[in-house]
């Protein structure tokens, strides 16, 4: 029996609900993907598989429907023949049964596959490496970053309860979220990306001017597409328009898994929505901490502070 993703989760959903986190090496992981780590650390990519690589929640979504109408030449349609799980897995996705893995998922499809992860450079598996497989990496600000992930534990029984704001940002500066340290993740993928020709690109890039951002990464994936055809798959990619299409905003997983009510998948897509959360205390304290965790690269975030 062929399960769809959604109808997999729906029967999956009562084991579904706030996964403890299991260290492996050092990074705090969802128990079913600590679990399973001996299998995802021995994946062998096809050397044509296009990896999304991002700390949750700084464009991961945005970025995979991006590659997606790059590979399909701005085919609307094309896209929109599944929702973005299942048309680029996540590669440490292990959830309970009958919901497939990630992997699972891959081996129906042919590559290049687009790849989504958020392992930190260090536990990605080396086989990704050794092929040489093109990797794009999406930062966001730490502050928006931490925003977006704070709502999305909120209205995701998949994660643990994310508890009041202010302990958040305790949990966020000690890295003790699900996949770790935001600033260990930043620094690990920007220190490779030279050897490693892993394209490095930002959300706040994205924002500002996604016609170029789109274009970088046409040119990194050895693509040409007309100008009519960037234009297209700029508009397709806006805030707006993903969030209106049910194949990339994420309404397939049912709502008493994402609870769309608490906060929509689809949220703000802004830059700067931190303003609306921190107060000057926390803002200042964060700061202070934030200089000396980064103090050792120069990433040209832009909205930092
Ligand atoms: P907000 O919570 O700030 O709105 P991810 O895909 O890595 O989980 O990231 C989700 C974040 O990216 C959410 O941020 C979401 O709204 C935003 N996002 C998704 N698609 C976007 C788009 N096309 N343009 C801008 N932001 C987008």
């Amino acid at each position: 029996e062929k399960l769809s993703f959604r109808e997999a989760i729906e029967r999956a959903s009562s084991s579904l609900y706030r996964f403890p986190l299991l260290p492996v090496r050092g990074i705090p992981l969802m128990n079913h993907i600590a679990n399973s780590w001996d299998t995802i650390w021995a994946f062998r990519p096809d050397p044509s598989d296009i990896l999304i690589a991002t700390y949750p929640k700084s464009g991961t979504t945005w970025t995979q429907e991006i590659v997606d109408l790059l590979l399909h030449n701005g085919d609307a349609d094309a896209c929109k023949r599944a929702p973005t799980p299942e048309r680029s897995p996540f590669l440490e996705l292990v959830a309970p049964p009958p919901i497939p893995s990630g992997i699972d998922l891959m081996k129906n499809m042919d590559p290049p596959r687009i790849i989504k992860t958020h392992l930190p450079f260090q536990l990605v598996p080396p086989a990704f490496w050794e092929n040489k497989c093109k990797t794009i990496y999406v930062a966001r600000n730490a502050k928006d970053n931490m925003v977006s992930y704070y709502h999305f534990a909120c209205m995701s029984k998949t994660q643990p309860e994310p508890g009041p704001w202010e302990g958040y940002i305790s949990k966020f500066m000690r890295g003790e979220l699900a996949w770790g340290s935001w600033y260990d993740h930043v620094k690990g993928y920007w220190k490779e990306r030279e050897k490693r020709n892993i394209l490095y690109l930002f959300y706040e890039d994205m924002k500002e001017n996604p016609r170029c951002e789109v274009e970088r990464i046409m040119n990194y994936l050895d693509l040409s597409l007309s100008d009519e055809v960037i234009s297209r798959i700029v508009e397709l990619t806006s805030f707006e328009i993903m969030k209106e299409n049910p194949m990339a905003n994420y309404s397939c997983i049912p709502t008493h898994v994402f609870d769309n009510s608490i906060s929509p998948f689809m949220r703000k897509g802004q830059v700067g929505d931190w303003r609306n959360h921190f107060t000057p205390e926390q803002s200042k304290m964060f700061a202070e901490d934030y200089d000396k965790k980064m103090k050792d690269v120069n990433i040209p975030f832009r909205t930092l502070i």
